[in-house]
């Protein structure tokens, strides 16, 4: 099985990216092959909804590094999506992953590949009560869903304001843990 993480925080000390270490490294302790890619610093430009995808079997006209992580995506059986909480939703650097999706959109050929993929999403933030973000995260989650994955759970952790927070938070690794396991289920 291959785990494909993707972790969207900007931050050197990210707390999503240590809580998706943790998740991944305890699926590959089960047998998985696991990655994580981090796309803040990468060249990802927005979609252009210049509809060519809809004429060309899906492929997206924009030659940047997205190129690379959609066959990452193609390649993989499980996805684990990981943003901070921004506003009570994803970040931008998130919603630019899932809005370039867009060109599998309509697409019977990658609906029947994703169709045994999972989507699973990886949440840290501050204060709020994860009620405030719930419904933002059920819609992001439910792009995938519309593009044919099926959909795994969400994790999210609060009272991770500071930077490399989620570190010193027993509970949350032990959760952490415990979503890993549930990947490769
Ligand atoms: C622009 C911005 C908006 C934020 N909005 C929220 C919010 O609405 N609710 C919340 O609980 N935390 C919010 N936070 C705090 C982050 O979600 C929190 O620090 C998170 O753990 C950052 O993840 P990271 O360390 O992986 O980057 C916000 C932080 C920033 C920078």
């Amino acid at each position: 099985m291959k785990i494909l993480g993707i972790n969207t925080s900007p931050r050197q000390d990210s707390n999503v990216k240590a809580a998706m270490e943790v998740a991944l490294s305890t699926a590959q302790e089960e047998g998985a092959d696991t990655i994580i890619i981090s796309t803040n610093k990468l060249d990802i430009s927005p979609c252009q909804a210049d509809n060519y995808c809809k004429e060309h079997d899906g492929h997206c006209a924009i030659q940047d590094n997205m190129q690379a992580i959609y066959k990452k995506i193609e390649d993989s059986d499980v996805i684990v999506l990981g943003t901070p909480i921004y506003f009570s939703d994803i970040s931008a650097q998130a919603k630019l992953i899932i809005d370039r999706l867009y060109s599998y959109f309509m697409n019977e050929d990658y609906q029947k590949l994703f169709s045994n993929k999972k989507v699973y999403f990886i949440t840290t933030n501050g204060v709020a009560p994860a009620e405030s973000f719930k419904p933002s995260l059920e819609t992001q989650i439910n792009a995938f869903v519309l593009l044919g994955f099926q959909k795994g759970d969400i994790l999210s952790l609060g009272g991770n304001n500071e930077p490399g927070a989620f570190k010193d938070k027993d509970d949350q690794i032990e959760k952490a843990k415990e979503f890993g396991k549930k990947l490769v289920n």
